[in-house]
């Protein structure tokens, strides 16, 4: 669909959303001391030699005579989780600064912290673009930690997610992999791991559940029984009895099984066995990405759960 430039402001904004981008806040200070800051994704880099970048202020901006004044300008890029600063940086208010901790750069600037990059600028020039001012900034020093970055599009915010490269056999395939492969090939593979783990403190899988299961309360031996399944009759009462011998759990009275001390330390060290080798499995993972793996698993568990 193309549209004249007359059509409408509308889609002229909305075709520039389909651009995605980060998010930075540029601070200074203005000529009364105040601190001064406004969200901006015009952002971008412009020379490396010498260091170079700019961002446009629109001229409506409360925040514009600071900026026009300024020696020192920071730019902050802006982490995943710094939406709510980039919201209250976007309003034209006089209190954008109230409550936050801030340190100071050159001239004074406020500093923000938790931020993927900051630019300290020098403002070398300052350009006329209708109705912005193009500033460019000589960045004087900057730093940045590999915080995910915040991003921009078609007006919403989101994260960044690097593409897969598909591997060869996915490739020669050329259809996307069912989810129900995947989703079995995952839990074979980090269920090894897990079922090593437990081995490596002398416990079967089986013999590890009950006791994970009994470490949340007793249970009676018929529960036991009932949770074995129609052939654990006999099974799960061998299994306390075995338990038991070992000192992971006390023998039953009454007919109540409760675990042990041994039993409850067993189900705490392993536990955090598994928690290391989950966390090894996911290290194929950026942090926000285990973050959504999680989300999307467990709204598809939901759903598909009974
Ligand atoms: C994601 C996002 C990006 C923005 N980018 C810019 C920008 O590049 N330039 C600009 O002038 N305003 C931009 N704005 C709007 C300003 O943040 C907003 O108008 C300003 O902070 C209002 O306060 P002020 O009157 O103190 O400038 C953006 C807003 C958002 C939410």
């Amino acid at each position: 669909m193309s549209f004249a430039l007359a059509d409408s402001t509308r889609q002229f904004r909305n075709a520039l959303g389909s651009f995605a981008t980060g998010v930075t806040i540029i601070t200074t200070v203005g000529p009364d001391g105040s601190d001064v800051g406004v969200t901006a994704n015009s952002f971008n880099s412009v020379s490396l030699d010498p260091p170079m970048i700019l961002w446009s202020l629109g001229k409506n901006s409360t925040s514009l005579a600071a900026f026009m004044a300024a020696e020192h300008f920071v730019v902050h890029v802006l982490a995943m989780d710094q939406e709510a600063l980039s919201g209250r940086f976007a309003r034209s208010t006089t209190d954008k600064f109230a409550g936050l901790t801030v340190t100071r750069g050159v001239g004074g600037v406020p500093l923000l912290p938790g931020c993927a990059a900051r630019f300290h600028c020098r403002t070398a020039y300052r350009h006329e673009g209708g109705d912005h001012i193009i500033l460019v900034g000589e960045v004087e020093e900057f730093d940045h930690d590999g915080h995910a970055p915040l991003a921009f599009h078609g007006g919403r915010y989101g994260m960044f997610i690097r593409n897969e490269v598909p591997s060869p056999d996915e490739a020669a395939a050329g259809v996307a992999p069912l989810l129900s492969d995947l989703l079995a090939r995952a839990e074979a593979g980090l269920g090894r791991r897990i079922d090593a783990d437990v081995a490596a403190f002398g416990l079967a899988p089986h013999e590890f559940d009950l006791l994970r299961l009994l470490a949340a309360g007793p249970r009676s031996l018929e529960e036991l029984e009932e949770l074995a399944g129609p052939a654990g009759e006999t099974a799960a009462v061998v299994l306390v009895e075995d338990l038991a011998a070992r000192g992971l759990v006390s023998p039953p009275a009454n007919g109540t099984v409760v675990i042990a001390a041994a039993g409850q330390d067993a189900v705490t060290a392993v536990t955090a066995q598994m928690a290391k080798t989950e966390a090894a499995a996911l290290e194929a993972l950026t942090p926000h990405e285990a973050a959504l793996l999680r989300r999307f698993l467990t709204r598809l568990v939901r759903t598909v759960d009974g």
